[in-house]
């Protein structure tokens, strides 16, 4: 029995259809009302709030479309199912598309309207989940769409909005994945710039000889290929902030440009005879360790200096465990929405798999595997819905646990393989080198693991 004290109003102008379900869903625990015609039911729908609203179509005075229509205009949010009788069906039709939620034809069974009135329950009961997922994800669970109640975090997060009104540079450390973007953008919207723009750029992206012209524009016949004036995305932030990622990939020759826009607040487009002011803030962020760069000398460090006013450190997923049922409860109901399907239950097992994985791609990685695991599976994630990665990852002990040797060696020469690859950018003769393996085997390996 699901009823458990459910309002439902049955508008039907025979008396005894009425009378029958009304004491039909009674024994079933509802709550019912009645009324007699269209009319009448849109004067008990000011007096309550039904749960749902049974409503017949062809009834003198006031029909169910008619009906319909007029409670809908009034915005009541009860969901209306239409019960058509023989030769109103299509008018019934006609009322889905209007917005009735559901239609039933008379004359039905007992357990047909039982099983209309459940489905209609379960999916209103997967739309307020929906909207208590989407509320939390909203709400306290975190800073400007960064979901987290780590400790740690938190700190950053009260950090973050002391700095944010000044014009402070602020540079943004962490792995690949942990949400230095995202620090970036919370900064610019919790700052007095909010209503200015928001320029990123990826210093590592864009080719070292177009990166100039992009960071401060140039002027027409400035070199071969300018043809008309280009505005650099200096002056697109101006009153702004500028987001540098991957700052640390900056050719030396820029980083001293850099410093000096940085220091003058002026910059002089390519080709430009005079330079002119910018009001930027500016954050930059990098997963290398700057710190380490600039004392051996591949960045500059009076431009680390520089950037390095206030430094926000994020943590690594791995070192915030405690943020994962959160994140993932998160992501659920994210790719819910973008599914257009309902959410789904992620099983006690998936999670503690979740909860003792390593992370090396952190959030992103695990964005990733909720992401796959929603297209993979129907109404609980399981165990068979996460990446070999997951599945077999070690230090997991369960009842029915994997004791292959084999694959749990597997899954941890993956884990360090990849997390080799992060820590040196994808350079295989380093990786090699920190693995302590020759070259050649970890291509072997690479291959044997499907990781490019
Ligand atoms: N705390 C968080 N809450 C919600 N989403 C997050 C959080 N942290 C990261 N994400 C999501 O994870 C993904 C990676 O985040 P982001 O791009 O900010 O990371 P990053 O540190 O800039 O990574 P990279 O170094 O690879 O550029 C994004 O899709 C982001 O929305
Ligand atoms: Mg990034």
């Amino acid at each position: 029995m699901t009823a458990s004290g459910k309002h439902i109003l049955i508008i039907d102008d025979e008396e005894n259809l009425r009378h029958m379900l009304s004491a039909m869903l009674s024994r079933q625990g509802y709550l019912t009302d009645t009324a007699a015609n269209g009319a009448e039911g849109l004067q008990r729908l000011r007096d309550k709030i039904y749960d749902f609203v049974l409503c017949d179509i062809r009834m003198p005075e006031m029909g169910g479309k008619a009906f319909l229509a007029a409670a809908l205009e009034n915005r009541v949010a009860s969901p209306v199912i239409m019960m058509s009788a023989y030769g109103t069906v299509d008018t019934a039709v006609e009322c889905l598309t209007l917005g009735a939620y559901d239609f039933i034809s008379k004359p039905f069974k007992k357990d047909e309207i039982e099983m209309v009135l459940k489905k209609a329950e379960e999916r209103e009961r997967l739309r307020e989940e929906n909207s208590r997922l989407r509320a939390v994800v909203a709400g306290t669970n975190g800073f400007s769409g960064i979901i987290s109640r780590n400790s740690a975090m938190t700190d950053l997060f009260s950090q973050i909005r002391k700095v944010a009104d000044l014009k402070t540079p602020v540079l943004v450390l962490g792995e690949s994945g942990t949400g230095k973007e995202l620090i970036a953008r919370a900064i610019h919207d919790a700052s007095r710039r909010f209503a200015g723009p928001f320029v990123a750029v990826n210093c590592g992206a864009i080719p070292e000889n177009l990166l100039e012209s992009e960071l401060f524009g140039h002027r027409r016949g400035a070199f071969t290929d300018a043809s008309s004036d280009k505005t650099g995305l200096f002056d697109q932030a101006d009153g702004g902030t500028l987001f540098l990622d991957e700052v640390g990939e900056m050719p030396p020759a820029l980083q001293v440009k850099l410093l000096r826009v940085l220091q003058e607040e002026e910059i002089r487009p390519l080709g430009a005879s005079a330079s002119h002011t910018v009001d930027v803030r500016v954050v930059s962020a990098t997963s290398r360790n700057l710190e380490a760069d600039s004392r051996m000398g591949r960045f500059r460090e009076d431009l680390y200096f520089r950037l390095n006013v206030f430094t926000v450190q994020l943590p690594p997923l791995r070192d915030r465990i405690d943020d994962i049922p959160l994140l993932v409860d998160h992501f659920v109901a994210r790719c819910a929405e973008t599914m257009e399907r309902s959410p789904v239950r992620v099983s006690p097992e998936v999670m503690r798999r979740l909860m003792g994985y390593g992370w090396p791609g952190n959030v992103r990685e695990l964005e990733n595997v909720i992401e796959r695991g929603m297209i993979l599976c129907e109404g609980m994630m399981t165990e068979a819905c996460l990446p070999d990665a997951l599945r077999y990852a070690a230090g997991v002990a369960e009842a029915d646990e994997d004791l292959s040797i084999k694959r749990a060696e597997d899954a941890i020469e993956r884990d360090l393989i990849r997390k080799a690859l992060l820590k040196t950018g994808g350079n295989r003769t380093q990786a090699a080198r920190i693995l302590e393996i020759s070259h050649r085997s970890l291509l072997y390996k690479l291959k044997e693991f499907g990781i490019d």
